[in-house]
């Protein structure tokens, strides 16, 4: 399947989809086709263009709204035939245009237990919070915040020497090993989410 990946920062998350695809093409059969980022300094664009991977950059603010931004966004897909898309630190909120185009094709992960904590600084909310067990999500796309139907989930502790640092750090770790295999596993028809 040809996926496109959505980025909007580090980009750690689409190296590790990259580093791993690339490295057990027939483990995975999952090829990234192609970034989709909304911020043009971003350094996931660097990351595409070291790994060979396009980079199409689109600056939301020159659109009237967030759909005709994703019309455009969607042109590009079609045009790249893109049969799934990857969600990886993709700060924006997922319109009906894309989601009806490619609803049930679109994952995203989170740095939390879904539902505990979604939105923004998910690390931070949990680590204040004072949970002794969190960790990371991948689901479904919706129209909502981290709110779509969970595929797969990873337990991280918090340690009673953590710094917020040390869990983030532990955090993004689990996230980079189990993005790559939940993508592979969803895309290959292996895993599905347990509600309808
Ligand atoms: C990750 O923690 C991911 O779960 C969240 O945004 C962060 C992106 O980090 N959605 P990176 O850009 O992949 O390094």
């Amino acid at each position: 399947p040809r996926i496109a990946v959505f980025a909007s920062g580090l980009g750690s998350n689409f190296q590790a989809l990259v580093d791993a695809f690339q490295a057990e093409p027939a483990r995975y059969g999952c090829d990234i086709m192609l970034l989709i980022c909304d911020k043009p300094q971003a350094n996931v664009v660097k990351r595409a263009e070291a790994a060979g991977v396009p980079a199409a950059c689109f600056t939301p603010k020159a659109y009237s709204s967030r759909e005709q931004y994703e019309k455009d966004v969607l042109l590009k897909l079609r045009e790249e035939r893109i049969d799934w898309i990857v969600l990886a630190g993709y700060m924006r909120l997922i319109t009906p245009v894309l989601l009806s185009a490619y609803g049930g094709r679109m994952l995203n992960i989170h740095p939390s237990l879904l539902p505990a904590f979604p939105g923004l600084n998910a690390v931070k909310q949990a680590f204040d919070y004072g949970v002794r067990v969190t960790g990371v999500t991948v689901h479904l796309v919706d129209e909502g915040m981290d709110t779509g139907a969970i595929l797969a989930q990873r337990v991280v502790f918090v340690e009673e020497q953590d710094t917020e640092e040390m869990l983030a750090a532990r955090i993004h770790a689990a996230e980079h090993e189990l993005y790559p295999a939940a993508v592979a596993d969803v895309v290959a028809g292996k895993l599905s989410p347990s509600r309808a």
